[in-house]
């Protein structure tokens, strides 16, 4: 029994180190933040324990507790691989360095990143008398396409209606409207949709003036942009020709016929 506060600090930090030594103990450690990869590049998810002990004579099991059947993404047991009830779709793409496993590390290597790899992954740590567990939440980054601006005509004050869309992102991107100054817009109407090809976005704008505007998608880094440009002052009543890149607007007036060209430009831009 400690008499005073330090010698009960000394105490106990002597007897954590006896437990350690005798017990082996050990924590296993993932990021706290998710992972995000591209999809096709390799990805490294993050584990370890702490402390930094050698864990090549344990058994390092990574799996996904998200999935309903099978579960198994790698597994090192006895000093090797034994992966033939891993899950299909990883057959040849997992990797343990068994170099890093003597420096506690058990990060799992995942060559060239699916859509499907996306989920929970749990990084389980088993030695003889002891065991944990850490969890790592993998994102799959899909760039999507192209956003698209349509003209979808005028309204009764002259306002152009305008509509951009950009399919086949994950996760789910950022839609913003600009004007030339780089001013955000605020959209008319907003929706998103996913399915198989990832998530779609689709937002509305009504513009009165002649002006540059920028429809921006962004997901993280990546950043695709369409640009509309209205010619003409002049914004009225409008038949309009549309082709993937350019509208033509025939208006007409009593007395006469304008054309008003708009030109649409679509860029990607890297941040
Ligand atoms: C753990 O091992 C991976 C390779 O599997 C390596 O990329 C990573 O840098 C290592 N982590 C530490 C903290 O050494």
């Amino acid at each position: 029994i400690c008499k005073t506060s330090m010698l009960c600090a000394c105490c106990l930090k002597d007897l954590v180190l006896l437990s350690f030594s005798f017990t082996e103990q050990y924590e296993v450690v993932g990021p706290v933040y998710p992972v995000f990869a591209v999809a096709g590049e390799d990805v490294i998810l993050p584990c370890s324990v702490k402390p930094n002990i050698n864990v090549v004579d344990m058994r390092v099991e990574w799996n996904r507790p998200d999935l309903k059947d099978s579960q198994l993404v790698h597994l090192y047991e006895d000093h090797e691989d034994r992966n033939t009830d891993q899950i299909q779709s990883y057959r040849g793409r997992t990797k343990l360095i068994h170099q890093e496993l003597q420096r506690g590390n058990a990060s799992l290597k995942l060559s060239s990143v699916q859509v499907s790899d996306e989920g929970r992954y749990k990084c389980f740590i088993q030695s003889k008398s002891w065991s944990d567990d850490a969890t790592v939440d993998f994102i799959v980054e899909v760039v999507g396409r192209l956003p698209v601006i349509t003209v979808d005509g005028f309204d009764d004050s002259g306002g152009l209606h305008l509509q951009c869309e950009s399919e086949g992102w994950n996760p789910e991107p950022v839609l913003e409207w600009l004007n030339s100054e780089g001013v955000s817009l605020s959209s008319e109407t907003t929706d998103t949709h996913r399915n198989t090809d990832g998530f779609s976005v689709k937002h509305t704008i009504t513009i009165h003036h002649s002006d540059k505007i920028h429809c921006r998608v962004r997901l993280r880094h990546h950043m695709l942009e369409a640009v509309i440009i209205s010619s003409s002052n002049a914004l009225g009543k409008c038949v309009l020709y549309c082709t993937s890149n350019y509208c033509v607007c025939m208006f007409y007036t009593t007395i006469s016929l304008f054309t008003l060209l708009i030109i649409l430009n679509q860029t990607e831009i890297n941040v």
